[in-house]
């Protein structure tokens, strides 16, 4: 009693064991159950990544088949569920409905919420992976006051989202392929990042005995925060400030990035894992140069600010000594915005990609064996003191 490692921020603590995600940070090395990222990236798709995340192989055809119908099947909200939003202010950031109405699927689940049962298990993983789109839509349909749309079957999982987010009653939409595969791997890239503060949340809520809707609206609260999946959208808002991409204009915003009295920092740059590159951010460039090309808007201006800022920030002494490089989320806003993704709903996005990694890792810490997660502190208070006499 008494002694213990004080590590805050967690930068030395494992606090778990786990097979889903490994992170070679010095080595810009990402691999999902012993599978490459980019190789992922380029050969797999969302739902396939999320059945070898949650059950740790790749599905076999039959396997992959009966997965997707399964999700495809759960893809509808409870129709009272839609009374959920109406309590909100139009204006309400989309991720604060999001908290909210993800805590509240688990009031129409009480049936199946034993989480001893590996059945009942998989069947809240299956819900919230497939109703995540869902929500997701519902929360930027409310913000702009059109109706919501019911998820289409027909679609498969980015092309549904695409279609719930930008399809109205008046007129037909035409999913656009750019668009459909390059939100299936901004979902892929995002899906886990083993023990990162939002799924540590999850993990934490989740060694209560807590149920996994309620856990993945502690993940969706933790996200939210701008040094997490908040800044994809701080990154966007970052490029508009700067404004134009004249090397004096860019290296100004550099130099107060480097001011220690500036709280000023360049969003998407910077990992607590990667030291040398993430390799998701290579993908994700990669990925926004070609669906950019394939816009023809190769030179749309906040792409332009974006590779001097990187180009500038790379050459700078101060990024090179702390080894600071793009991360992820520097070059997914730039694609989230040219497929007509408003900014407040960046993080939504990464919310509803992330949530496989959250329930991966809820279902493992289960199925594996847990004790309650209960950190202690360093006491920092008064020494014990009698309370004041009354006169
Ligand atoms: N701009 C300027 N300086 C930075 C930045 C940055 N983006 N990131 C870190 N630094 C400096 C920091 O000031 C410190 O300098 P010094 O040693 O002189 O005090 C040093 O680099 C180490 O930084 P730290 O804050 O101790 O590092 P951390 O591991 O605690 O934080 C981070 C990691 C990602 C929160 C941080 O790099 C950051 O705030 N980046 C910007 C936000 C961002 O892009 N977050 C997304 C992360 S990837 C997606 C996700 O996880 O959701």
């Amino acid at each position: 009693e008494g002694f213990f490692t004080y590590d805050p921020g967690f930068v030395a603590t494992a606090a778990c064991e786990s097979g889903i995600t490994y992170i070679d940070g010095g080595e810009g090395v990402l691999l999902h159950r012993g599978y490459p990222i980019a190789q992922l990236a380029n050969n797999s798709n969302f739902v396939e990544l999320s059945y070898l995340l949650l059950f740790g192989e790749l599905p076999s055809k039959e396997e992959y088949v009966n997965f997707e119908k399964t999700i495809r099947n759960h893809t509808m909200v409870h129709e009272q569920l839609a009374n959920f939003f109406k309590g909100f202010r139009r204006d309400a950031h989309p991720m604060a409905i999001l908290c909210g109405v993800v805590g509240g699927l688990a009031a129409f689940y009480h049936d199946n919420l034993d989480i001893t049962k590996e059945e009942e298990r998989r069947v809240s993983a299956i819900r919230l992976i497939a109703k995540m789109p869902t929500l997701a839509a519902m929360c930027h349909k409310y913000n702009i006051g059109q109706p919501f749309n019911y998820p289409r079957n027909d679609l498969n999982y980015a092309e549904n989202f695409l279609y719930m987010m930008f399809g109205n009653p008046c007129e037909e939409y035409k999913i656009n392929p750019v668009f459909a595969k390059a939100m299936d791997r901004i979902f892929m890239l995002h899906a886990d990042h083993e023990q990162n503060a939002s799924t540590s949340t999850v993990r934490l809520a989740g060694s209560t005995g807590a149920n996994p809707f309620a856990c993945i609206s502690a993940g969706i609260a933790a996200l939210w925060g701008p040094a997490h999946g908040g800044a994809n959208e701080a990154v966007l808002n970052m490029l508009d400030e700067i404004g134009d991409d004249s090397e004096e204009n860019i290296q100004r915003f550099v130099d107060r990035a480097k001011d220690k009295d500036d709280p000023f920092r360049l969003m998407g740059f910077g990992h607590r894992v990667y030291r040398n590159f993430d390799p998701r951010a290579k993908v994700m460039k990669e990925t926004c140069d070609q669906v950019l090309g394939e816009l023809g808007m190769a030179d749309d201006p906040q792409l332009k600010i974006a590779k001097r800022l990187e180009q500038i920030a790379l050459e700078d002494d101060y990024f090179i000594e702390r080894q600071l490089y793009p991360n992820v989320d520097f070059y997914s806003g730039i694609i989230l915005k040219a497929i007509g993704v408003p900014a407040n709903m960046f993080t939504v996005v990464f919310a509803v990609s992330r949530t496989i990694g959250w329930i991966s890792h809820w279902n493992e810490m289960i199925s594996t064996g847990y004790r309650i997660g209960r950190p202690r502190q360093l006491y920092t208070g008064h020494t014990q003191r009698d309370y004041p006499e009354k006169n």
